[in-house]
């Protein structure tokens, strides 16, 4: 009975390190497939914000309504709560919040860094549009592919998300996404897919 045993502690101990990372929910993932308006409620209202293409999204409730409840979940600088980025000191915007949102802000932890700067570590309910969400992120990074290989050779080679870090795309990609004429929700989705590829 001993490799029994040891077998269901191996199989405890995976899903513990499974539901590590982002904070695991029950209903799951999705992901924003576009610069996406965030809402305060399931309908009516202006927004409170916006997701960037491919943040992942924690379901609350899996209605049936033109918008679902989620949690948008990272990291803002103190004094800076308007902007969740990816993690601390990595310039990965996931989101921007306006002060209706934050309201609801809550705070999961801090972390100070080696600069002497305090992080918070927050998870924010909000509401998207159930048109701006995908199941799976793939579906986001094959779309900001054929965009980027399509359009960022025309002058010089395609270069690859993993020859600059990510926080070093978003001064390159300012003057490159206006060389090939993107627009807003363009420009959104390449430069999340660079950030998100970049080199580590
Ligand atoms: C209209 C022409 C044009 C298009 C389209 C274009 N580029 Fe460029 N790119 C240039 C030129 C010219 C340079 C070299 C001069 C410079 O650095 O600005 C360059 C330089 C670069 C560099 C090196 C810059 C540095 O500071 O290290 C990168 C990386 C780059 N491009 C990526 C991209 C990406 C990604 C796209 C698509 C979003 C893109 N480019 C689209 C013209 C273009």
């Amino acid at each position: 009975m001993m490799l029994k045993k040891t077998g269901t502690a191996a199989l405890f101990a995976m899903a513990i390190t499974l539901l590590g990372g982002p904070v695991a929910h029950a209903a799951g993932f999705v992901y924003a497939n576009a610069l996406a308006p965030l809402y305060a409620g399931p309908s009516g209202g202006g927004s409170v914000g916006s997701v960037t293409p491919g943040t992942p999204l924690a379901v609350v409730a899996p209605g049936s309504g033109v918008r679902e409840q989620v949690l948008v979940e990272g990291w803002s600088r103190k004094g800076s709560d308007a902007v969740v980025l990816q993690a601390p000191g990595l310039n990965i915007v996931l989101a921007k919040l306006t002060p209706a949102a934050r309201a609801h802000r809550k705070l999961l932890g801090q972390r100070r860094d080696r600069a002497g700067a305090t992080w918070e570590h927050v998870e924010v309910p909000v509401w998207v549009a159930r048109r701006d969400v995908a199941a799976s992120v793939n579906t986001v990074w094959a779309a900001a592919y054929k965009l980027y290989s399509a359009r960022c050779k025309a002058c010089h080679a395609l270069r690859a998300p993993g020859t600059r870090t990510a926080n070093e795309w978003p001064r390159i990609l300012n003057v490159m996404e206006k060389n090939a004429g993107f627009n807003v929700q363009q420009a959104a989705l390449v430069t999340k897919y660079m950030q998100e590829h970049a080199k580590k």
